[in-house]
């Protein structure tokens, strides 16, 4: 009785062992910075370690595309994943049976690894995902563009006031405006260019567009404030300039930290840079109504006051 017992746990430890069992790995995901993709497969009950036992197998939805036999160390591939390779065959007496393959040729689907040790064997499955498109996360990319739009907006808002309620010459209404199209058209640009899938290089030129040329705004909102301030050299209009000027270099060096890295790092950096802009170009528009309604509210009872004076000396004059 004793002996059938150990028989048949004997028989139970034999069946168990006879499967191989693999470290769990669902999904993976394949981002736009990935150059290859690595599809893990360890198997981590191993008992021979010796290559000549080994036989892995690769498949994509069902239908084979690598094999590996250790015997003769021969590896088949079929043509669309000519870049399939283990990625390490010193570690595959070990179990690591993992597969890179490059990622024009790694589509998403489910991938299969199967391997066999002798007259052991086993099958995990890993779902290959395509995650993150571009260069930086969607909501990177929003904000970005959102304080760059804002940022836009508020000068404009400024250039508006400026043409209907100051006297200026139309030669700097036209500089401005002129300055405006221009950053418009280059920041529609890369706001186009930041958020296309799947191409890093179009979307560091994107970045580029969008954070390098907001520099002009520094001088101009530092002309406009000049214009509405009536003075040279204003404290406000240099305080404004110089905070904005902050903001910009931020900008600017979150750019540069950013742009030799995928994923990139630093984006909080470029987009606290943005902001601060941003809210300084606020900060300019506030000014620029403000001093409007003063000017208005001033101009009003000196007019009325003029009027008669200009009538007595008219009559004067008769
Ligand atoms: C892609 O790269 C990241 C690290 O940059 C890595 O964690 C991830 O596993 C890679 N994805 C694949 C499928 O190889
Ligand atoms: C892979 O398999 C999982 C679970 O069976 C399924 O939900 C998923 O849709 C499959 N993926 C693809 C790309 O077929």
């Amino acid at each position: 009785m004793r002996a059938l017992g150990a028989w048949l746990l004997l028989g139970a430890g034999c069946a168990a062992s006879a499967q191989l069992q693999f470290r769990a790995t669902k999904s993976v995901e394949q981002t736009v910075c990935n150059e290859t993709v690595i599809l893990p497969c360890i198997v981590t009950n191993l008992a021979l370690k010796n290559i000549a036992v080994l036989f892995v197998k690769w498949k994509l939805e069902k239908k084979e595309f690598f094999s590996f036999d250790g015997f003769g160390n021969k590896t088949l591939i079929s043509s669309n994943f000519s870049t399939a390779e283990l990625v390490s065959l010193s570690h595959l007496p070990l179990g690591m049976a993992s597969l890179s393959i490059s990622k024009t040729q790694a589509v998403p689907g489910n991938y299969s690894c199967e391997v066999t040790e002798s007259n052991r064997e086993g099958e995990t499955v890993i779902e290959l995902k395509y995650g993150q498109a571009s260069w930086f996360t969607k909501t990177e990319n929003i904000l970005f563009i959102v304080f760059l739009f804002f940022a836009i907006l508020f000068y404009w808002s400024q250039l508006c006031f400026i043409v209907l309620t100051y006297e200026t010459t139309r030669q700097k209404k036209i500089c401005l405006i002129i300055a405006g199209v221009i950053l418009s058209v280059v920041a529609a640009v890369g706001c186009s260019l930041v958020v296309v899938d799947a191409n890093v290089l179009k979307n560091q030129v994107g970045l580029g567009l969008i954070v390098l040329p907001t520099g002009i705004l520094v001088p101009l909102q530092y002309f406009i404030l000049q214009i509405v301030l009536e003075s040279d050299r204003s404290p406000l209009a240099i305080a404004v300039a110089v905070l904005k000027l902050v903001g910009y270099l931020i900008a600017v060096i979150g750019f540069f930290l950013c742009i030799n890295a995928c994923p990139p790092k630093c984006g909080a950096v470029v987009i606290a840079g943005l902001a601060i802009m941003t809210f300084m170009v606020a900060v300019g528009l506030i000014c620029v109504i403000i001093r409007g309604y003063n000017k208005k509210s001033h101009q009003l009872p000196r007019k009325a006051v003029e009027e008669p004076l200009n009538d007595a000396k008219g009559v004067m004059l008769e």
